[in-house]
C-alpha cells in the first residue's frame, strides 16, 4: 500500500498508538481525521498536525457512529483507510469483583462490535476507491491471555480472528485488512506497566514499513517471538503471559 495521499480516519487517535500513527501517516502527506470522545484531547492532538481534521464520537454508540459516518461520506468522500484503533482494557475479577455487568459490556462494544459495525459502514465507501485498507489493533494477547484482564484478552482474540476472516472475504476487492498485534507498548493504557514496554512512535515505524511491503498480519517486536514461542511451546507461552 502506498503511504502517501490516502484519506485516512484513525479511531482513538487523539493518544497512544492512534496518535502515533496519525504523526507518521501526517508527515507522510496524507489526510488525516482524527476521533474518539474527547473533543478537548482532539483538539490537543490536531494542534501538532496542521490541517488534520477532528470529530468527536463514541464508537460504542451506533447512534454516534451514525453521525461519524455522515460527516465522513459529505466531508470526506476520498476516505481509503479506516484505522479501528480505539481500546479500552479493564483488569476485573469474575469472581471478586462487584458490578461488572456494565464493564463486560463497555469493553466488548468498544473493543470488538464497534470496530466491525463502522468498518461494515464505511465498507461501500472504501470499496469505491482504487486502493484502499482497513487496519485493525488487536493483541499479543490474542495468542496467550492473561489473567486480570479476561474480556480485554477475549475481544482481542476475536479481532485478530474476525480481521482475518474479513481479509479472506475480501480478496479480490481493491480493500486490504491489515492486522497490528503489538507487544506491550508505552501509552495511557499500559501505565500500570514499568518494563519492557516499546514506544507509541517505534510501533507506528514498524507498522508503515509492514504496510508499505502489504504485511497483513504485523506481529511487531516480542509479539513476533511469542508467537514463534506459542508454536514450539504453548505451555510454555501461556504461562509467561498468565500473570502479565
Ligand atoms: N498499549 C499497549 O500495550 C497495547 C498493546 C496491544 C494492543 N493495544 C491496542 O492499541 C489500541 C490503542 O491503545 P493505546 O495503548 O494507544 O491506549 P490509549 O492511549 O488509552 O488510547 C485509546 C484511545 O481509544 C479512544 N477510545 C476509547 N474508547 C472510545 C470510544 N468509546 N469511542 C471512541 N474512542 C474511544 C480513547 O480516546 P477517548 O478516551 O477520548 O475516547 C483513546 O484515544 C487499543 O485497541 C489497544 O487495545 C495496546
Amino acid at each position: 500500500m502506498q503511504s502517501t495521499g490516502n484519506t485516512i480516519l484513525i479511531t482513538g487517535g487523539a493518544s497512544g498508538i492512534g496518535l502515533a500513527l496519525a504523526r507518521r501517516f501526517h508527515s507522510r502527506r496524507n489526510r488525516i481525521i482524527l476521533t474518539g470522545r474527547d473533543p478537548h484531547k482532539l483538539a490537543r492532538a490536531a494542534a501538532s498536525l496542521p490541517g488534520a481534521f477532528t470529530f468527536p464520537s463514541d464508537i460504542s454508540d451506533p447512534a454516534s457512529v451514525d453521525t461519524l459516518c455522515d460527516y465522513i461520506a459529505t466531508g470526506h468522500p476520498g476516505l481509503n483507510l479506516l484505522v479501528n484503533n480505539a481500546g479500552v482494557q479493564y483488569a476485573y475479577d469474575f469472581q471478586t469483583t462487584p458490578d461488572i455487568v456494565s464493564n463486560i459490556a463497555a469493553e466488548t462494544a468498544i473493543n470488538f462490535t464497534a470496530p466491525l459495525q463502522l468498518t461494515a459502514r464505511l465498507l461501500p465507501q472504501l470499496s469505491r476507491q482504487p486502493a484502499a485498507a482497513v487496519v485493525f489493533v488487536s493483541s499479543a494477547l490474542y495468542i496467550a491471555p492473561k489473567r486480570s484482564a479476561p474480556v480485554y484478552c477475549a475481544t482481542k482474540s476475536a479481532i485478530h480472528t474476525f480481521a482475518k476472516a474479513l481479509r479472506y472475504q475480501l480478496e479480490g476487492s481493491p480493500v486490504k485488512v491489515f492486522d497490528i498485534i503489538p507487544p506491550l507498548v508505552d501509552t495511557a493504557m499500559t501505565a500500570n506497566r514499568s518494563s519492557g514496554k516499546i514506544s507509541p512512535d517505534q510501533l507506528a515505524a514498524i507498522f508503515l514499513r509492514l504496510f508499505e511491503n502489504e504485511v497483513y498480519e504485523q506481529h511487531i517486536g516480542k509479539a513476533r517471538l511469542l508467537k514463534l514461542l506459542s508454536r514450539l511451546s504453548p505451555a510454555l507461552a501461556e504461562r509467561i503471559l498468565r500473570n502479565g
